[in-house]
């Protein structure tokens, strides 16, 4: 079996390329058309493992526990137990065990903001006032006009709050009125939910990833969000701004606390879910005294900016996105890159205007496994997944807040080109896409999407300038984005994306060999100091 070791030292995350995974997707192993556990370990081999393998270093599993899945998982009914959809206890250590055994570090995906509503804990809080868990969560009066305890609005649109008959008063739901907030503010939920993690952590999971890690504290009077003075009506602005309940000032001494628990665990890490400005984002790492927050943060700008989608590829864009995430990170912290995610449109849809989203694609994962810091690969990106169009009467996401709901992003992963894609026995829960977009067909096609992504994560590993080093930006044409990987005593790597659909010209500092283009029929070899870079190409060439 030609299995790497995994990636050594309680810092092994600083060196991991990760890989999220939807379990709902990616195998059905008892064919209820549902992917679970058992799937996964199934198709552990993909990963990493036996021949081919993409040589990914750590999974993230979206959420695996009990939930009534009004938002697929991220409405947990209990944080220590697994979705009978999934698998039991005894399958998730065997999924932990196979991957460890593999050289794979598993995360599961936390959810401290919000429980389901049937959680017992607000099975509890809802029955009576003076009920012990009544302050586990955010409860309060109308105001005295009768009107909701104040502006907050829900992420996924319309009020934050939901009126409890029993008791007349209000829950806040940051999301879906079936996700009650918990109150971070009171030392029990700390306590219980702190609790959770160690639970896992003792089963031997890595890690977390962490869900809107920056809402988890709120305003202490709950006080009524600003008018955002970009809006206008009619705007796609939102009208208020998030000032009261993201990124408010005491939510990093909550993430501070949360760390303390996983340092009880040397070698356990955590991936926060955050939004907001590159600096709101670099206090996620730590405050003043070091790096003692979390130990990465996401980086979305190149799935979403302010809100809206993002959708350019340009050097432009690049250059100031990159730029702002390297001055903002701390000393020390690396930035955390995603170019997909569960929430959003696919890479290839978004980019596909002039139907070259593949081209772009190609481009991106050569960007994404340059870039300095730590990247994450979303389920499928791998093989050229688009987005699948999902017929109304298919819809599954209860939370349209963006047409037509995050459906199309979760569609099964496609390991043949058979009927079912090697997926599933039966109708899986959502549709399938095209079945030339599959494993099967690109696994020994040294020209397809998946050979790109697994020799550009083998050349991380090879060159320690580009897994470790630093990263400066270089002086190029307008239109492509140029950067250089640095370590002492290495050679030092040029990285340059074509972001423009005609040739252009680049030039380099010294001559170097080219180690990978992205053009399906790119050459490698020796270049001179000026030459030609393709339509949409990214290269990377070594120097020395
Ligand atoms: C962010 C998750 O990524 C998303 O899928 C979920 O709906 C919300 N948080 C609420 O938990």
């Amino acid at each position: 079996m030609n299995v790497a070791l995994a990636l050594e030292g309680n810092d092994w995350w600083r060196r991991a390329v990760f890989y999220q995974l939807y379990p709902r997707s990616f195998q059905d192993s008892n064919a209820d058309g549902i992917g679970d556990l058992q799937g996964i370990i199934d198709r552990l081999d993909h990963l990493r493992g036996r021949g081919d393998s993409l040589g990914v270093d750590a999974v993230w599993l979206s959420p695996t526990f009990p939930s009534p899945m009004k938002d697929f998982g991220y409405d947990v009914s209990d944080y220590l137990g697994v979705h009978p959809d999934f698998g039991d206890m005894a399958t998730m250590d065997r999924l932990i065990a196979e991957c460890h055994r593999r050289g794979i570090r598993i995360l599961l995906d936390w959810v401290p903001n919000h429980t389901s509503d049937q959680h017992p804990w607000f099975l509890d809080s809802r029955s009576s006032r003076s009920n012990p868990h009544r302050d586990w969560y955010i409860w309060r009066d109308a105001r005295p006009d009768g009107s909701l305890p104040n502006n907050w609005r829900a992420v996924f649109g319309g009020p934050a709050w939901t009126r409890d008959e029993a008791t007349g008063q209000y829950y806040l739901h940051s999301f879906l009125e079936e996700q009650p907030d918990l109150n971070w503010r009171n030392p029990a939920v700390v306590d219980a939910m702190h609790d959770t993690l160690r639970f896992w952590l003792r089963r031997g999971i890595d890690g977390f990833r962490i869900d809107v890690m920056g809402m988890i504290v709120k305003h202490p009077d709950l006080a009524d969000n600003p008018l955002n003075p970009h809006w206008s009506p009619g705007s796609a602005e939102p009208k208020f701004l998030w000032s009261s309940n993201r990124n408010y000032p005491d939510v990093y001494e909550a993430v501070r606390g949360i760390r303390a628990v996983l340092d009880e665990f040397p070698g356990s890490m955590a991936v926060g879910e955050v939004f907001g400005t590159p600096d709101e984002i670099a206090r996620y790492y730590g405050s003043r005294s070091g790096l003692d927050g979390l130990h990465l943060a996401f980086n979305f700008q190149f799935i979403h900016e302010h809100g809206h989608v993002f959708t350019a590829w340009d050097a432009e864009s690049m250059r100031r996105i990159v730029q702002n995430a390297e001055a903002a990170v701390p000393p020390g912290a690396l930035p955390c890159w995603a170019f997909g995610n569960h929430d959003r449109s696919r890479f290839i849809s978004r980019h596909d205007h002039d139907g070259r989203g593949h081209e772009r694609a190609r481009a991106a994962a050569v960007l994404l496994l340059m870039l300095r810091g730590v990247p994450f690969i979303y389920y499928g990106e791998e093989i050229g997944m688009a987005d699948v169009g999902i017929p109304d009467s298919r819809l599954q996401d209860p939370a349209r807040f963006h047409t037509p709901g995050r459906d199309p992003e979760r569609t099964p992963m496609q390991w043949d080109g058979s009927p079912s894609r090697g997926f599933s026995a039966v109708e899986p829960w959502l549709p399938y896409g095209p079945a030339d977009v599959n494993v099967a067909a690109r696994q020994h096609d040294p020209a397809s999407i998946l050979a790109l992504y697994r020799r550009a994560i083998g050349l991380r590993r090879e060159f320690r300038s580009l897994e470790q080093g630093s990263l400066r930006v270089l002086p190029s044409h307008p239109d492509v984005f140029a950067f250089e990987r640095s370590l002492a005593g290495e050679p030092s790597a040029t990285v340059l994306i074509n972001t423009a659909t005609g040739v252009r010209r680049a030039s380099l500092h010294s001559p170097g060999r080219v180690l990978l283009t992205s053009r399906a029929a790119g050459a490698a070899g020796q270049t001179g100091q000026d030459f030609e870079i393709g339509p949409l190409e990214a290269m990377v060439i070594i120097h020395g």
